[in-house]
């Protein structure tokens, strides 16, 4: 059956479809039926099953005789090394954390967080919590202690489980005295926290709320897995949101693993005994559907990569990692790609390379430009496929299903709805528009099993974030158009949100950040274009009458500043000093026109402007930053 023949039985049939796929899953009670619509607009799937996911990504693939096959490979060129972890050693070390966490009292529904880098205990820590029915919320490293606060501070962990550091090809990152300083911030306080210790920095443990990793292990007994009912949640990932307050997306545990078991073989090809890699980070969706969860719930053997793609040591390192673990479907960020073509432009360090392996690139997270594509395609020789996908998925909404059919690749399209998803393009009257014309990209509901039900503790929050604007309809944020063969073109965001080097960023929240400094009487971030990391942001900072500080100075406070309350990953370099924004005559800040003049692009003067002289300054401040070359 090709891709046709799939989505048309798929949309004939949803509730048939989604009972097949739960055939490949091994439930402790099996569901009787998939789409549960007793709360619509909310839905649910699988919710009269039981289920528990640590034992279909490990337990079940002891059990058919796999135990000796590398679950995990952990390839580290900043630490300079590398080991693999059998299924069967995957199990008893995450039985005995799971035991370890019980007799401290994590018990099914308890939230614990997660802080830490690209080492397999992030893993192991994730299926932990999965083995109990606890529900994790891994905190990406590169934010600040303040962000991790408020994470605390939303889902209550009882307890939280870090590593002492993280390794920047720059600098050790010490995640221990940022733990300390997030606990100490947030009202809310875990029971306990356990430390992995890294041999390059050994953390000082606080004496009756910090265990070691190993030593609050020793003795335990190891715990089974826990079954939990379908909609139990498995776990909360923070994403960015139009505010400073991150939106906690749920994942539910059935929909979960039946969805990312059908993606594997569909969109990756891949099965059991194959070796799949996405090189992201545990912190982001992409880390946790596709670094933990899918492979191992496929019987793959996944990679946990702990480098950059340039840097560690060189721009062949992906090439490396694929040739020597043989890699067969490798999952990475347009951006990745752009820095080793910057390092690499004729393409020259992929033909050193074995890799014969390697039968798929796939791209997501932003934009894929035409020219990365094009380079990836001469020279890593395989197919090319952008997909295109959300935290709140959790998996694609449009690809190109390898594992079904490798339809034709147009560039600058993450190709075809996947099953699943009934994709369509509105106008701002909620009507479908014609292919070619741009409009909003909405999904007609229900969204398919795995994708969120809701957010945590604030379902009201996400009836208006998403079910609010176009009723029937999941509103994604992004914009774009069908073209006459159904291919999807994903071209902006509708909201605040900026793409920072495949990081999902808040403008919103950058501004509030912003706005606490005593010098700013207002602001405002956007998103411009960058050639390395896709979208860069920008602030613009109007200071408060007679506050006599140097610009310069204020500019320099308030990167430091952002860099301490969101962190590093925001990437907020540049600053500038303007009297005055840009605003409509009703007081709402222009930034789409402030975005098309610092790209260079067309932009028309707003009707509504108020002044628009100020347009003038705002282009001449971008200019000196390098900007709106016109
Ligand atoms: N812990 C702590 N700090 C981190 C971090 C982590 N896990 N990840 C990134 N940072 C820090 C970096 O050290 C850097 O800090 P600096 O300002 O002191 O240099 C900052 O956050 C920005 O990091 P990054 O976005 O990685 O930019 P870079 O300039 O160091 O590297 C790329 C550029 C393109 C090589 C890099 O962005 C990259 O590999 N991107 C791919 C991202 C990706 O895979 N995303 C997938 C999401 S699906
Ligand atoms: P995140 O939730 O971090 O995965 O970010 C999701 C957002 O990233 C989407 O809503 C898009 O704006 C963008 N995005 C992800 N994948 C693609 C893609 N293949 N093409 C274009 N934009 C993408």
């Amino acid at each position: 059956m090709g891709y046709s023949e799939v989505y048309a039985g798929w949309k004939a049939d949803p509730e048939a479809f989604w009972m097949e796929a739960a055939g490949q899953i091994d439930w402790v009670q099996a569901p009787s039926r998939a789409l549960n619509d007793s709360r619509a607009p909310l839905y649910e799937w699988f919710t009269d099953a039981t289920v528990n996911a640590c034992y279909n990504a490990v337990d079940r693939h002891v059990l058919a005789g796999r135990g000796d096959q590398l679950a995990i490979i952990h390839d580290s060129p900043v630490t300079q090394s590398k080991h693999g972890i059998t299924y069967a050693e995957l199990q008893t070390r995450v039985a005995l954390l799971a035991g370890a966490l019980r007799a401290k009292g994590v018990q099914k529904g308890d939230r614990v967080i997660i802080y830490m880098p690209m080492v397999p205990e992030a893993l192991e820590a994730m299926l932990a919590c999965a083995r109990l029915g606890a529900i994790h919320s891994v905190v990406f490293g590169g934010f600040a202690a303040a962000e991790l606060a408020v994470r605390i501070d939303d889902c209550t962990p009882k307890a939280i489980i870090a590593a002492s550091c993280g390794i920047e090809p720059s600098r050790v990152v010490h995640y221990k005295p940022l733990l300390d300083m997030a606990i100490d911030m947030a009202s809310h306080k875990p029971d306990f926290c356990v430390i992995l210790q890294r041999e390059q920095e050994v953390a000082k443990l606080i004496e009756g709320r910090d265990v070691a990793w190993h030593s609050f292990q020793y003795g335990v007994t190891p715990a089974e897995c826990v079954p939990v009912s379908g909609d139990h949640p498995a776990y909360i990932l923070y994403t960015s949101g139009t505010t400073g307050a991150p939106k906690g997306v749920v994942r539910p545990t059935a929909g979960h693993l039946v969805a990312l078991n059908w993606t594997m073989r569909a969109i990756y090809d891949c099965g059991a005994g194959d070796v799949f890699w996405a090189a992201s980070d545990v912190g982001w969706v992409v880390g946790h559907s596709y670094i933990c969860y899918a492979p191992l719930i496929a019987g793959c053997t996944t990679i946990v990569f702990e480098g950059k793609p340039v840097g560690t040591p060189d721009a062949g390192t992906f090439w490396r990692v694929i040739s020597e673990h043989k890699v067969r479907a490798f999952f990475t960020a347009p951006t990745a790609l752009r820095a080793i073509k910057r390092d690499d432009p004729k393409g020259e360090l992929p033909s050193r390379y074995d890799l014969s392996n390697l039968k798929t690139l796939y791209l997501a997270g932003e934009r894929a430009d035409p020219d990365t594509i094009t380079w990836a395609q001469t020279h890593v020789k395989v197919p090319v496929i952008d997909h295109w996908w959300q935290t709140e998925t959790g998996y694609a909404i449009a690809a190109n299903p390898m594992g079904i059919e490798h339809l034709p690749v147009k560039i600058g399209s993450p190709s075809v709805a996947m099953p699943g998803f009934d994709v369509q393009i509105l106008d701002e009257g909620g009507h479908p528009v014609a292919p070619g014309t741009l409009g909003a990209i909405a999904i007609k509901l229900p969204l398919p099993p795995g994708t969120l039900p809701t957010l945590w503790n604030a379902e009201e929050r996400f009836k208006k974030s998403y079910l609010a604007h176009f009723p029937g309809f999941y509103e994604t944020g992004d914009a774009g158009y069908v073209d006459a063969d159904g291919y999807l073109y994903i071209m902006a965001r509708t909201d605040d949100v900026i793409n920072v080097a495949g990081h999902r960023l808040s403008t919103g929240a950058m501004e509030e950040v912003l706005a606490n400094h005593r010098d700013v009487a207002e602001c405002a971030v956007i998103g411009v274009a960058d050639a390395l990391k896709g979208q860069t942001p920008i602030g613009f900072l109007c200071l408060n009458t007679g506050s006599g500080r140097a610009p310069a100075d204020v500019v320099k406070e308030c990167v430091a500043l952002m860099r301490e309350k969101i962190g590093p990953v925001a990437d907020f370099k540049r600053a500038i000093v303007v009297d005055r924004l840009p605003k409509t005559r009703s007081g709402k800040i222009l930034r789409g026109t402030m975005v098309n003049i610092a790209d260079s692009k067309p932009w028309k003067m707003p009707a509504t402007i108020d002044d628009p002289a100020i347009l003038d300054e705002i282009t001449q401040a971008l200019q000196t930053l390098g900007y709106a070359k016109g």
